[in-house]
């Protein structure tokens, strides 16, 4: 039995990959978008492309165009103008069901058993559907995020994007009582990475959705390797995904984990507490290990699936 998620996204490069494995792996009862790499109105159309790229029927609805409080802030540097930027892009022609993506996250778990949330963009469509209905804390399956960091930052030396665009939300959420909680955080995302070894494999499977990802991994691998010195670019998103359909691949820790909403060097900062001892609930399964090479196989045999040419 497939899990049933919500993929609640910015895409955004690595969540398209997430999509695309998330299709093959688990029940997407629907998509939601949230501003984060890009514009919501640029998000959401990457959400609409995808679904038609991949042949999923699920509804698109559109969420948050700014975080709670702070201004939008995007990730140009890494996903390009177009937030997806690399591939040529088919005209969509569907649009989103609404604009009401968290009314869409309330309904959906309050009329479905067992549905896992998967965010993996700033957390301000979860944040806003825990407060708008705290019923559904009890109802979800669990959520598993792709955010925060365990060790280092990636937009600051401490603060990783998706905490960061929005603090307050992520705040909000991982202290809403959601369990169980797992953290995909970049301490985990950087021990997956993708190389040129894994474009040429994709190249070589020789259909659509896989030529699709392998010209984002070509834009994605060249705009990260520009701003680091890493040979390897982390595939932060699918992380969130493996980590609910995959589990045996990860080790996980149960730690107490806070964010910091208001420091001036630390803002955005998941404050992991590694002590292993103290009164704070322990409210996070955090991923330190992952097992990459299994990890990319089970990518690639998803991506040999797709039979749209
Ligand atoms: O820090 C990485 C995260 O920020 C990923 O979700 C990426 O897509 C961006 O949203
Ligand atoms: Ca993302």
């Amino acid at each position: 039995m497939k899990p049933k998620i919500i993929i609640d996204c910015d895409p955004g490069h690595d969540d398209a990959i997430a999509i695309m494995m998330a299709c093959q792996l688990t029940e997407i009862l629907g998509i939601t978008t949230v501003s984060g790499n890009a514009p919501l109105d640029l998000t959401t159309d990457n959400a609409l492309l995808l679904t038609e790229l991949v042949g999923l029927n699920v509804e698109v609805h559109a969420g948050a165009e700014k975080p709670l409080l702070l201004p939008p802030r995007h990730a140009e540097e890494a996903h390009g103008k177009t937030g997806l930027d690399g591939p040529s892009r088919p005209k969509v022609k569907r649009s989103a069901n609404s604009s009401d993506a968290v009314r869409f996250i309330i309904d959906t778990v309050r009329d479905n058993d067992d549905v896992w949330l998967v965010p993996i963009g700033p957390l301000t469509n979860v944040a806003l559907a825990v407060q708008q209905a705290p019923d559904i804390v009890e109802r979800v399956a669990g959520i598993s995020i792709m955010g925060g960091s365990a060790t280092v930052g990636n937009v600051t030396a401490t603060a990783e994007f998706n905490v960061w665009a929005d603090p307050h939300a992520a705040s909000i959420v991982f202290s809403a009582g959601l369990q169980p909680f797992r953290m995909a955080g970049l301490n985990l995302t950087h021990k997956f990475g993708i190389d040129e070894q894994i474009i040429t494999d994709l190249r070589g499977i020789n259909n659509q959705v896989a030529d699709f990802a392998a010209d984002l991994f070509d834009f994605y691998l060249m705009s990260y390797q520009k701003r680091t010195r890493g040979q390897r670019v982390p595939l932060h998103d699918p992380c969130a995904v493996l980590a609910i359909t995959h589990p045996e691949l990860f080790e996980f820790e149960l730690r107490n984990v806070t964010v910091e909403t208001e420091g001036v060097y630390t803002r955005g900062m998941t404050v992991v507490d590694q002590r292993g001892w103290g009164d704070q609930p322990l409210n996070c399964e955090v991923a330190y290990e992952i097992d990459r090479d299994r990890g990319m196989q089970i990518f690639l045999e998803t991506m040999e699936t797709y039979t749209v040419s």
